[in-house]
């Protein structure tokens, strides 16, 4: 079941997109509970109408319904596409074949892609540089190359009159919106978990392009883009706390840390596990907290999102047939894809006839650039009482060392 009802945000602005609540895995990877939107905006200037990105080709025909409530399909006269991913532009063969004489407005990149991705090469202005506007009669689009957010082909777009930046996947959050609202001021974000959705999404899409985070927010600075509503095609639309948004994607871009340590672990048999507690409480003596997480029994993104806000990260691994217990070692496979690393970092785990793991897991993150403190502590067997003493100066050592950073807070 959905609502087929399209939402306004202004007289003339108008959001056409989608919830997606039945996909477990975002880009067959990223488990989302809380589901994800596909938001696509519609403009109706005073002579021409855009579409601002597109939806998912498996929520075409509730995008289209939506769309027929505000205009004839084959009146729209523009598609933006910020962004090529799937999850925007696959439903837009089928929308041009409703539209056949749509332009498309799009980077050469973008161009490029799309004729790989669908096999077609429609009619399109291709933009190019930071100055290039589009009328729609009383509303002028301004288009803004912002690379690597997501893709090397992403622009934004930037609704002069209104004040409001479309930039597709950037400062988005991966969440479905609440029934019949989008906008903010509308939704009891604390409730609904934005910030929480928003520190997820970021830390599966957007950290390893965070320095083009960077580069993007620097250039609407510069710019001096007046922004008063942020509007991403993934979760709300901000309205009050615009600048606060903004904010906590640069810190979480730049690398601003609190007080805690990421211990992220595989136990077979629960002997790795047994030095958690010990762990913690030395991380706790430096004044920090510990968020753990059993890589057999949550997902890794959960692990990763928490390592956006955290300085240090301590790995605890078996060692299985001679290698990184293979749970571990897609963690830190995913690390090096995200390209986490500027942190500082420990090794610790239990072997039973062979203890190689914890040193091949300390070489591996050193190469991803973490700063490793101390000696990997491979344990015989069960933890004694002087493995779990040495756990604990481990966790104190790197939580020490970590929070003596100047970008922990
Ligand atoms: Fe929402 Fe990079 O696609």
């Amino acid at each position: 079941m959905y609502s087929n009802q399209p939402l306004q945000l202004s007289p003339d602005i108008f959001w056409v997109g989608v919830n997606d609540t039945e996909t477990p895995l975002f880009e067959g990877l990223w488990n989302i509970p809380e589901g994800v939107s596909y938001n696509s905006y519609l403009i109706k200037g005073s002579e021409k109408t855009a579409l601002i990105d597109s939806v998912h080709e498996k929520k075409a025909q509730e995008h289209f319904e939506k769309i027929s409530q505000i205009t004839d399909i084959f009146k729209i006269d523009y598609l933006i596409i910020n962004h090529m991913e799937p999850d925007h532009t696959s439903a837009i063969p089928a929308l041009l074949q409703k539209a056949p004489n749509i332009k498309i407005v799009y980077t050469p990149i973008a161009q490029s892609i799309f004729k790989k991705f669908y096999g077609i090469d429609p009619q399109a202005i291709v933009i190019k540089g930071d100055d290039m506007t589009l009328s729609l009669g009383n509303k002028t689009l301004h288009f803004i190359q912002t690379p690597w957010l997501h893709w090397p082909e992403t622009m934004s777009t930037h609704l002069q009159e209104d004040k409001i930046l479309f930039c597709c996947d950037a400062f988005g959050a991966f969440k479905k919106l609440p029934q019949g609202v989008i906008m903010e001021s509308d939704i009891d974000m604390e409730k609904q978990n934005i910030c929480e959705c928003s520190q997820k999404y970021f830390a599966s899409i957007f950290n390893a392009q965070r320095e083009w985070v960077q580069k993007a927010i620097e250039k609407f600075e510069k710019m001096n883009l007046q922004i008063d509503v942020l509007a991403p095609s993934h979760g709300p639309v901000y309205t009050q706390s615009v600048k606060e948004t903004l904010s906590r994607w640069d810190a979480w871009s730049k690398g601003t840390y609190k007080k805690t340590v990421v211990v992220v672990y595989g136990s077979m048999y629960g002997m790795t596990a047994k030095c958690l507690t010990a762990i913690a409480g030395g991380i706790t003596e430096a004044g920090g907290t510990m968020n753990s997480f059993n890589l057999s029994e949550v997902y890794s993104v959960d692990a990763l999102t928490a390592l956006v806000e955290s300085p240090a990260l301590i790995v605890g691994t078996p060692t299985y047939e001679h290698e990184i217990f293979p749970k571990v070692a897609d963690f830190i496979n995913l690390l090096r894809t995200k390209k986490f690393s500027n942190r500082c970092a420990a090794v610790f785990g239990s072997f039973g006839w062979s203890g190689e793991a914890t040193r091949k897991t300390a070489s591996e993150l050193a190469a991803l650039g973490f700063e490793m403190v101390g000696e990997p502590l491979p344990i015989y067997g069960n933890p004694a009482d002087n493995d779990l003493q040495k756990a604990r100066q481990l966790g104190k050592a790197v939580a020490e060392k970590a929070f003596s950073m100047n970008n922990v807070k």
